[in-house]
């Protein structure tokens, strides 16, 4: 299964879903007849502007989402996301026919039509488990304590505003996709950054699975019935766990891409989880239809064959500072910082070390974008293109 020199036909495959990917996501008009709202939840791969509305609105210290050069690829200014441009929940709204969602969190006048074909709840640095679990782990919430628990109990205030009987809230909810995550990254990324050890963190994910599938049941409950479920990324790859790992043991690179196997194979073990029990999700649950988006193996072709989808620089943080990854964890890219920016992000699969670029993230939303084709029926691309 895991051959990462595509075959030809499978290329032409690619090639084809990424062309009426780039058509669709030009197009913004609707060309389904299958949603008419998107609610998401997560941390900052997800978080298109609530940690920056939040900070506001509390009068707190901006997040590096609020600065420069955040945002310049595509918005041309910070958009409160950590990114040059646009993340996978934006292609994907695009892709569906929706506007970007707006966070739902820092609003200050609350109004809920704004949300009616949509919301997002991911918060950059939320984490799976709730902050008095992991306080109690010794692992701190250090920008927001909004876990998913907390999400999804927003999600219910919300729905609450939409519909007054249980009946009235599954008819909205029938006609939703909801993205629930990519979760659990901070879980594990903070307890590394805290030094704890990788068997005790691996004692963590069956605990982090199990909030994302009792989340999934809660809105299974109130009557969703198209998830997308996200694994994680191979953070073996990524610029902050290389710097923090620095000069370990030769053996423990993978040569062929330079990026540290057991981190690689801790995001494997969370993915393999994940999807085992998303299938005994979907044997208990068989008329909802629940899309495991696949992270892990879009992006780690980008550190097998770099050149073939146009990466430069894979190991380096774009927007960085420092040391062999350009990455520094005290400077945190849009804080005032040693180096320049990259010129050409889309040359690079990093953003800010922790964070992918808007080239990475289009490309992986183009896969995912072709899993959600093949596994929801409505979704038939006969149907909604206009001709
Ligand atoms: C926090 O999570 C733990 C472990 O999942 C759970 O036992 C506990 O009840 C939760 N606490 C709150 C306040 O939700
Ligand atoms: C998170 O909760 C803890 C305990 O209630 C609190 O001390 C801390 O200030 C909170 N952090 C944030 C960022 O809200
Ligand atoms: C990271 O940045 C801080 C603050 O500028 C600096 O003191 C430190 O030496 C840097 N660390 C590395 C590894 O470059």
């Amino acid at each position: 299964m895991a051959t990462f020199s595509l075959s030809s036909s499978l290329k032409q495959k690619f090639v084809i879903v990424s062309f009426l990917f780039y058509i669709l996501t030009s197009l913004h008009s609707p060309v389904n007849a299958c949603f008419t709202s998107i609610f998401s939840f997560g941390d900052s791969i997800t978080d298109t502007g609530n940690l920056l509305a939040i900070a506001r609105s509390e009068s707190r210290q901006l997040p590096p989402s609020a600065f420069p050069p955040n945002g310049r690829t595509y918005f041309h200014h910070p958009a409160g996301r950590r990114c040059d441009g646009r993340l996978i929940i934006d292609f994907l709204a695009e892709a569906l026919g929706f506007p970007f969602l707006p966070p739902y969190y820092g609003s200050k006048n609350g109004r809920s039509e704004q949300f009616e074909t949509g919301a997002n709840f991911a918060v950059a640095g939320a984490h799976a488990l709730n902050s008095s679990f992991l306080s109690g782990n010794i692992i701190p919430s250090r920008s927001t304590n909004i876990s998913l628990a907390v999400q999804v109990n927003s999600f219910k205030d919300l729905l609450s505003s939409f519909c007054s009987s249980s009946s009235d809230c599954k008819e909205i909810l029938m006609t939703s996709l909801i993205v629930m995550g990519e979760i659990g990254g901070n879980d594990y990324n903070h307890a590394f950054r805290e030094g704890i050890n990788i068997k005790e963190i691996r004692e963590l994910v069956p605990l982090v699975v199990d909030i994302i599938i009792s989340s999934i049941n809660e809105l299974v409950e109130l009557g969703a019935v198209t998830f997308l479920v996200p694994g994680n990324f191979p953070i073996g790859c990524s610029p902050s766990l290389l710097t923090q790992f620095q000069g370990s043991d030769k053996d423990e690179y993978d040569p062929l891409t330079g990026c540290l196997t057991w981190l690689n194979q801790f995001s494997e073990y969370h993915n393999e989880l994940l999807q085992k029990e998303l299938e005994k999700l979907r044997t208990r649950h068989p008329d909802v239809n629940i899309v495991y988006a696949d992270y892990y193996n879009p992006t780690i072709r980008f550190y097998h064959s770099p050149n073939r989808l146009g990466f430069e620089e894979t190991l380096k943080a774009c927007c960085g500072s420092g040391g062999p990854y350009r990455f520094n964890a005290s400077i945190s890219c849009g804080y005032p910082q040693l180096d320049p920016c990259c010129n050409d992000p889309s040359s690079y699969v990093s953003w800010d070390g922790i964070h992918y670029t808007e080239a990475t993230y289009k490309l992986v939303a183009s896969a995912v974008f072709e899993e959600l084709l093949n596994s929801i029926p409505c979704l038939n691309m006969g149907e909604g293109i206009p001709s």
